[in-house]
């Protein structure tokens, strides 16, 4: 029993050693709220991600598009869990391009389930003819293709100041502390208010920030709860699998040992 317990110890510490290292990672300059998400047992905030669609689509949603992501994702389990109901309601606001008719003419059509996010622009040259020249990612997988991720688009959301003395900004351009080369062709796009949450909490502009990057923090990785899940499974099964190799290997040896 004494064998199998310093296995198990030594197993946790290398477990808990290795989570330790990819927390080290991260970079440290970047400010970061505590994420529900983060961590072995993360999970999504439902709440977060409902008043993060909400900031997303009142206010981001004007410049950038979420292409990847369809109306159905925002019933689906994992993500904001609204009702279908909901969901439908949310997609039939939008208006979709379809068709050839039997006629041959393309027509618009409310929103469905199944289409994909309606985006602001019809195509990337307009958008960036739109926005002084500077081209609004599209954001279904930004929190993944940006280097810091969630931590990362937060702290630039927060991070407009005053350029510093002896810096000149062309017109359109904002100083950030946290934008490569601290120069960002988007001005600050929250303000305390800016929305109203109907769930009563307060629309600072820090919790808006936090709800809109966890809900692009879901965006990019849908099925990290299923994930985490499954890593916990397997987990428990190397435990299993630990305590009966201890056991099958203790009676393969038992005569061995009781002879020397
Ligand atoms: C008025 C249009 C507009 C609005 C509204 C807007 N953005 Fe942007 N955003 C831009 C443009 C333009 C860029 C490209 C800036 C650049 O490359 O300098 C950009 C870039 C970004 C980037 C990428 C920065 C990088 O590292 O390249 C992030 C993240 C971002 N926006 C998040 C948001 C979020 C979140 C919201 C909503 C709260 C939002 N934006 C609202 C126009 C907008």
């Amino acid at each position: 029993m004494r064998k199998f317990l310093k296995i198990l110890i030594f197993q946790s510490f290398f477990i808990i050693f290795s989570f330790n290292l990819i927390a080290a990672e991260r970079s440290h300059d970047l400010l970061s709220p505590g994420w529900s998400f983060k961590g072995f047992f993360g999970k999504f905030d439902r709440a977060s991600l409902q008043r993060g669609y909400q900031v997303y689509s009142e206010v981001c949603a004007a410049c950038h598009s979420m292409k990847y992501l369809s109306y159905r994702n925002l019933y689906e389990k994992g993500g904001p869990e609204f009702s279908k109901e909901q969901a439908k309601i949310i997609a039939s606001q939008f208006e979709v391009n379809d068709g050839p008719n039997s006629e041959g003419e393309m027509f618009t059509r409310p929103g469905r389930l199944s289409d994909n996010f309606v985006g602001p622009y019809p195509n990337e040259q307009a958008a960036t003819a739109a926005n002084g020249g500077a081209y609004p990612p599209d954001m279904s997988v930004l929190v993944k293709a940006r280097k810091g991720g969630a931590d990362y688009i937060y702290s630039l959301l927060l991070g407009y100041e005053e350029a510093p003395v002896g810096m000149s900004l062309d017109d359109g351009v904002y100083y950030n502390k946290f934008m490569a080369g601290n120069k960002i062709k988007m001005s600050n796009p929250l303000s305390d208010g800016i929305v109203t949450y109907s769930d009563g909490t307060e629309p600072t502009q820090e919790q808006m920030t936090r709800d809109v990057v966890t809900f692009l923090a879901w965006a990019a990785e849908p099925h990290l709860e299923a994930r985490h899940k499954m890593g916990f499974r397997a987990i428990v099964y190397l435990l299993i699998i630990t305590v009966l190799v201890y056991f099958s290997m203790k009676k393969l040896w038992s005569r061995i040992e009781s002879k020397v």
